[in-house]
């Protein structure tokens, strides 16, 4: 996967698929929004779109390199951006992005990105092919 630097692109890629507010409660012991939460909006972001691909029922079945590039202050909108890298008989490997933008910028951040892998599952969780 091909991991973005800091500053070397400005824009969000994929599609917007989550938007929330960073809180006081899911901080770290030093003050900064503890990482197992972004990794939970990824999931949920993740999820979002490959439901779509899947026309249903998915689940993750593994998570590929991750980076965190900066922190994440509490009052922060957190946006996820997912884009599907590709798409196998069950599975959909998806690109998350997270961005964000501090309530007293305007200007948005990226603050992680990493590979998350979906399987298209039954009602019985099972493995099912993804629809073409
Ligand atoms: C996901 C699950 C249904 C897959 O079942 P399985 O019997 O291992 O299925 P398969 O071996 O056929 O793999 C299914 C697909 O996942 C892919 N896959 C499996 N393990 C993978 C891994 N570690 N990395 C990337 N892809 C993987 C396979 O390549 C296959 O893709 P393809 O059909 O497009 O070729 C099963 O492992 C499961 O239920 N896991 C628990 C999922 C879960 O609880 N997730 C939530 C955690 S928060």
């Amino acid at each position: 996967m091909a991991m973005q630097g800091i500053d070397e692109d400005p824009t969000p890629h994929g599609k917007l698929t989550l938007q929330t507010l960073s809180m006081p409660a899911d901080t770290n012991p030093y003050g900064d929004i503890f990482g197992g939460w972004l990794m939970t909006q990824m999931d949920l972001g993740g999820a979002i779109l490959a439901q779509e691909v899947a026309r249903g029922r998915v689940t993750t079945v593994a998570v590929g390199s991750m980076v965190f590039l900066r922190p994440v202050p509490v009052g922060a909108t957190v946006s996820v951006y997912a884009s599907t890298i590709d798409v196998g008989r069950t599975s959909i490997r998806t690109l998350i992005e997270v961005w964000i933008k501090d309530g007293a910028q305007q200007e948005v951040t990226k603050v992680t990105e990493g590979e998350f892998v979906y399987v298209a599952i039954d009602d019985n969780g099972r493995t099912r092919p993804v629809p073409k």
